[in-house]
């Protein structure tokens, strides 16, 4: 195989952690060998397996007739059969006689603390679904939810899946501009959101924010407002209603009405990094399925569990994670609404000392901000309820996970690095905990039913180890997305088209010689330093290893002599970075990787451009790099305007 089409590996992380045997005896999956059999299973009788699988997991009101069909239309899993995700979630764990178990948790960003058992949960979705039907919401319209993390938004969902209108989540921190986009593109019929919102002590104005979105909404019709921080608002008479006013009257008798499998279960905008949001669409009994066996599976749950996942709604791990993979398997989910650094930088742990928290689920972002905020706040608390632990949304660089490790985890918790996508609707990859050993920074194995494949530019299969390419899916799964929303010419060419008969990830991974996989970054993100194709995540992951640095950024810019040099952009601690740091980092990765990574340019700078979701936006950063002064690209989905505005400064001086 020729070198320009692989992607060179320069990572050497060779630490491998096996699953304690405490936890190994415990878990549903208990080692490789039985992890490699359901795996055998899962690929030689493919629908048979999915079959089984589908028939025992999911309630069905009429049982389908077929597993897996694919047309000019589309796919089609489980076709001719109907269920019900709300049901699936509330009424079957409540007929196995499991209603007064605490489906919700949740807890204030102020301190308040609520419960909802099953019970409770169910009789405030039938009202909810009856307040939806009152306002005329039909099978297949669409609600648009832009509500904080409160037990409401939970409510919110799980009532429109039950009466079949397709939620549309958009996160709370988004503009009017970004809500009123997505509300004109899905044609929303209905606006669901609060009067405010707690956020690190300082209300935000949700319901103004909603109001010039409604501005430019021509489809909706009517706006219900929860009212969560008592603030005052304007209501529009006509189009905006009270949620409690709404509930008082509303009925709690709703039972579930039976929808086909490939009914439309929401839409959720992504712009991953880069690019246009586009509306993913999942549907009704595949996305259950994948979402209640790979909860199962990852986070090895059990009844006694106190899970937590420090996503928000808004993004797709909230509606997998939270609400839909948790709740259909009779779950106890914690809900915390706020900041993790308020009233102080030790909120996280503090509530997982209050709540004995026993599995939690977070971002590698939210643990880089932790490190940089100092081990004191994590000492102090007692973690000894905590007995696993998982990240999602970026690769983890490997230091990051021996502190996660070691000061969260006290060497005891295994973690579950989980690699996956809003368009796939579940995890794809990751450690079975009972079962795969774990290197940090890899997402280690597919699940049981994904097939991954590495193919490289020339479009082969890359089958020697430690080679990078394209990371695809070659068969499909339940959870896989359905399309995009209005827009089935793109779903076609930015997932099949490229790599024919496979899911085309938009990430670059390699396999190591044990078979894990190492994700390398997203495929735009690669930086060709003469001739050799080097991934970002390596590049930062060595940055990071230094004790003085927080978070690092890896791109690539146009340089004459060798086609890219490689610029970083980098968040320190410990004190103002100086020309010593400088030359010191430089060293430092030359002695983790080499002097072919070692960066041409570094840049310090106070944080890092985000998305709203925590990912790096590294084509903002290339731009920077490549000396553009105007940033012409969609920012709709950027963090913090001001951190780009401080980096232009610095570009400038
Ligand atoms: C990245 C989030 C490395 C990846 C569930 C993917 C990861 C994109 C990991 C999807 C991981 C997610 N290791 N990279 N464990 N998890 N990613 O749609 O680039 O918000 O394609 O879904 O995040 O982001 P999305």
């Amino acid at each position: 195989m020729s070198e320009q089409h692989n992607i060179d590996n320069v990572m050497h992380e060779h630490r491998r952690f096996e699953p304690t045997e405490g936890f190994r005896q415990r878990a549903h999956i208990p080692s490789l060998e039985a992890y490699q059999s359901v795996y055998r299973q899962a690929t030689e009788d493919w629908e048979g397996f999915w079959r089984k699988q589908a028939e025992t997991e999911l309630a069905w009101m009429q049982p389908f007739t077929s597993v897996f069909e694919r047309d000019d239309h589309g796919v089609r899993w489980f076709d001719g059969g109907t269920t019900n995700v709300s049901y699936n979630c509330l009424d079957a764990i409540i007929a196995a006689g499991q209603g007064q178990r605490t489906a919700i948790i949740w807890e204030g960003e102020p301190g308040e603390i609520v419960r909802l058992t099953y019970n409770e949960l169910l009789q405030q979705v039938c009202k909810f679904a009856n307040v939806l039907r009152g306002l005329g919401v039909q099978p297949g319209d669409v609600v648009s939810i832009y509500m904080p993390m409160t037990p409401e938004l939970a409510i919110a969902m799980l009532a429109c899946a039950r009466i079949g209108a397709v939620h549309s989540v958009i996160f709370a921190g988004f503009s009017a501009e970004a809500v009123a986009d997505r509300n004109n593109d899905a044609s929303a019929k209905v606006q669901l959101t609060a009067d405010g919102a707690w956020r690190r002590g300082k209300l935000l104005p949700l319901k103004q924010t909603v109001d010039q979105a409604l501005a430019k909404s021509s489809t909706v019709q009517h706006c219900v407002v929860l009212r969560r921080t008592g603030q005052e608002v304007p209501m529009t008479a006509g189009r905006d209603l009270w949620w409690h006013d709404l509930m008082s009257q509303a009925d709690d008798h709703c039972p579930a009405p039976a929808l086909p499998s490939e009914h439309p279960l929401f839409i959720l905008y992504t712009s991953g990094s880069t690019g246009k949001p586009k509306g993913i669409l999942h549907t009704t009994a595949g996305y259950n399925l994948w979402a209640k066996l790979t909860f199962r599976w990852v986070f090895d749950w059990r009844p006694d569990d106190i899970y937590w996942c420090t996503a928000d709604c808004g993004w797709v791990t909230g509606h997998s994670y939270i609400v839909y993979g948790p709740l259909s398997n009779g779950a106890t989910i914690l809900m915390y609404e706020g900041a993790p650094n308020h009233p102080a930088e030790d909120r996280i742990w503090d509530i997982v000392e209050r709540h004995r928290v026993t599995i939690l689920y977070t971002a590698p972002t939210a643990i880089r901000a932790m490190i940089s905020w100092g081990d004191q706040h994590v000492e102090k608390h007692d973690l000894s309820s905590l007995r696993l632990l998982g990240t999602v949304g970026e690769g983890i660089n490997p230091e990051a996970w021996m502190w996660y490790h070691t000061k969260v985890g006290g060497e005891r918790c295994p973690i579950v690095d989980t690699w996956w996508q809003t368009e796939t609707g579940g995890i794809m990859l990751s450690p079975l905990p009972g079962a795969i050993a774990t290197k940090p920074g890899s997402c280690t194995m597919p699940l049981p039913g994904v097939v991954p494949a590495i193919i490289d530019e020339a479009g082969e299969e890359v089958t020697e180890a430690n080679q990078g390419g394209r990371l695809c899916i070659a068969k499909p799964w339940p959870g896989m997305l359905r399309g995009i929303w209005g827009d089935p010419q793109r779903h076609f060419t930015q997932y099949w088209e490229a790599v024919p008969g496979m899911y085309l990830t938009g990430d670059n991974a390699r396999r190591d010689e044990d078979g894990y996989y190492w994700i390398m970054g997203r495929i735009d993100d690669v930086i060709n330093v003469s001739g050799h194709r080097l991934s970002t995540i390596e590049v930062e992951s060595a940055l990071v290893s230094h004790p003085r640095v927080a978070e690092a950024a890896a791109v690539g810019r146009p340089d004459a002599l060798k086609g890219q040099a490689i610029c970083v952009f980098v968040s320190v601690k410990g004190g103002e970075p100086d020309e010593e740091l400088r030359q010191a980092l430089k060293l430092h990765v030359r002695k983790e990787i080499g002097a072919l990574a070692v960066p041409d340019d570094i840049r310090f700078t106070p944080s890092l451009p985000k998305t709203r979701s925590g990912k790096i936006m590294r084509r903002l950063l290339r731009d920077i790099a490549e000396g553009k002064k105007e940033v012409k690209q969609d920012t709709s989905t950027l963090e913090d305007m001001a951190v780009l505005a401080k980096l232009h400064e610095n570009d400038e001086s």
